[in-house]
Parts: C-alpha cells; sequence; structure tokens
C-alpha cells in the first residue's frame, strides 16, 4: 500500500491520481485507481495520532508521497516543517520509502532553494518540474539515493526497466534547465525571492484582519488569501468568474482556486508590480461583494 496525505495533488495519470486526494477530478475513473491510506497533513495537534495509525498500518506499506509543506492544487494549504520532519523520522523508523514531491515547491519557491533545506529528514525519490526550466520547457526528473538506484541497476539488458517517453533527457529541455539553475543561483536572483518574501510578509500583516479576509498565508514566495464568502472555502466557489475578470481587467493574470486568491510571482517581478498586484488586490476587496 501506499501512504498519501489528503487533499494531495500529484497529477493526472492513473498512479498519479490514485495517491492524489479523490473528488470530482478523479470521480470519472476511480474504479481504475488503486486503493491508498490517506493521512491528514500534520500539526501540532495530531502528529501523535498520525503516527500511531501509521505504526498501525507499516507492515503493508511501501511509500508515502507528499507535497511538502504547501500543497498547491488544493488551495495552497500549508503545513510546517517541524511536524513535516516528524512523520518522515515515523516513515523512517517503519522502513517506509518517502517520495517528496517539489515540482510545485522546488526551486526557490518556498524562499529556500528546495523545500527539502527546510527538513532535516532526508526523502529517498525526489521528483521535480516546472521551475526546473523556469517554465521554458517542458521537463520533469526524478531523483533517488544510491541505495534506490542500485536496486534498478543491472547489466542484465533482461532486468532493464524498458520505460520511457519520446522527449526523455531532450536536449533542448536540459540545456534549459542548466541555463534556468545557472540564473536562480545567481546572488541577484536569491535576493530577488528574499524580496518578494519580504514584500509578502508586509502585505499579510497589512491585509490579515481585513473582515473579508477569512484567512491569509504564506510560504516563501507562496501567497494565498481566502475570500469570506460566509461558506466553506471550495474550488466551487462562484466567486472566482468575478474575480477572474476583474484582476485580467486591471492587467494581472491571477486564476482564483474557487475563493481562493493566490500568488506565485514570477522572480523577476519588479517591486513596483509587485506593490499594483498588492494593491489591486486591496480595491477588490472594497469593491466586490
Ligand atoms: C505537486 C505537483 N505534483 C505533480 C504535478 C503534475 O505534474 P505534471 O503535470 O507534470 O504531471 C503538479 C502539477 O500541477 C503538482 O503541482
Amino acid at each position: 500500500m501506499i501512504l498519501a496525505f489528503k487533499n494531495a495533488y500529484h497529477g493526472d495519470t492513473f498512479g498519479a491520481m490514485s495517491v492524489s486526494g479523490r473528488g470530482i477530478w478523479t470521480e470519472p475513473f476511480s474504479e481504475k485507481l488503486f486503493d491508498v491510506i490517506f493521512i491528514d497533513t500534520p500539526n501540532a495537534e495530531n502528529i501523535e495520532a498520525i503516527k500511531s495509525q501509521i505504526k498501525e498500518v507499516a507492515t503493508k506499506v511501501a511509500c508515502f508521497i507528499y507535497e511538502p509543506l504547501v500543497q498547491g492544487a488544493s488551495g495552497m494549504l500549508m503545513h510546517e516543517a517541524e511536524y513535516l520532519d516528524q512523520l518522515m523520522s515515523c516513515c523512517r523508523a517503519y522502513h517506509i520509502l518517502m517520495i517528496q514531491d517539489e515540482i510545485f515547491v522546488g526551486f526557490g519557491r518556498t524562499g529556500k532553494l528546495f523545500a527539502a533545506n527546510h527538513l532535516t529528514e532526508v526523502p529517498d525519490i525526489m521528483c521535480f518540474s516546472k521551475g526546473l526550466t523556469g517554465g521554458t520547457l517542458p521537463l520533469g526528473v526524478t531523483t533517488c539515493t544510491d541505495r534506490i538506484y542500485q536496486a534498478f541497476y543491472a547489466d542484465d539488458l533482461n532486468k532493464t526497466l524498458f520505460h520511457g517517453h519520446s522527449f526523455t533527457a531532450s536536449p533542448l529541455a536540459c540545456t534549459a534547465a542548466l541555463a534556468s539553475l545557472d540564473l536562480l543561483l545567481q546572488t541577484s536572483i536569491q535576493q530577488q525571492i528574499a524580496n518578494i518574501v519580504h514584500q509578502h510578509q508586509h502585505f499579510v500583516v497589512s491585509i490579515q484582519d481585513h473582515p473579508k479576509v477569512k484567512v491569509i498565508r504564506q510560504c516563501g514566495t507562496i501567497l494565498a488569501l481566502e475570500w469570506n464568502t460566509n461558506e466553506e472555502t471550495s474550488y466551487f466557489s462562484d466567486i472566482h468568474e468575478k474575480l477572474y475578470p476583474y484582476f485580467l481587467e486591471k492587467g494581472i493574470l491571477l486564476r482564483p482556486l474557487g475563493n481562493i486568491i493566490y500568488l506565485v510571482p514570477p522572480y523577476c517581478i519588479s517591486t513596483d508590480d509587485l506593490n499594483y498586484i498588492y494593491d489591486t488586490i486591496r480595491q477588490a476587496l472594497i469593491e466586490l461583494f
């Protein structure tokens, strides 16, 4: 069996859908999906209960797959590194392999190079994409520890893992990834990331008590604001139908997840442009609903 977080999103292929939170998106394929044990994301209150739950099922669990610190597609839901670390230690103790999906959070999004840099525990496998090429060309990479690599390695052709894709290791995409990494590691870009984190922090403090702000949360360069609709926060909240064109008309491409407005700015954004976005959100809070 595989352990995964409730509300997870890992992609749209059958395996990825199986380990993602079940709902309207996966419903048409539900018969084809394999069984997964879903656990809550950890916090101070539930961490001991989650550990007990893992202990009970540990002998039948092969691995745990998770989005570290931020569950992106499900609404930028955040959990603290401290409790994820505890959960990972628990998995390690029961020899449960850990697959850390950094596809959304990798390459600076959380304010550090990887979410892994917030953690002391180390996963066995990691998944990367999106920021790998700075979004310029499609490329994904899976990395693993030497122990996993050796388990797959053989000189015997019959034992080859005969799976690949047309564009596996595309030289052009790999070149773009290397160029993007060179840029990302430049001091000026690291400073840009730090600036975005700092600006977000100021915005959070300035807006968090607004009556139309249900919750505002931040992890590094990721900011999410739940608009208070007097209903449960939901991807299907129809207020996004007004929010989306409102921002577009003002030259800002925001894509609210239901009543959740979120910002994941490109690192090249200027201070003025970011301030313009904050001001427009403030204005929306005055003018809408
Ligand atoms: C955390 C996470 N994992 C996996 C994926 C899916 O990646 P891909 O579309 O490359 O399969 C996404 C895409 O949004 C994601 O955010």
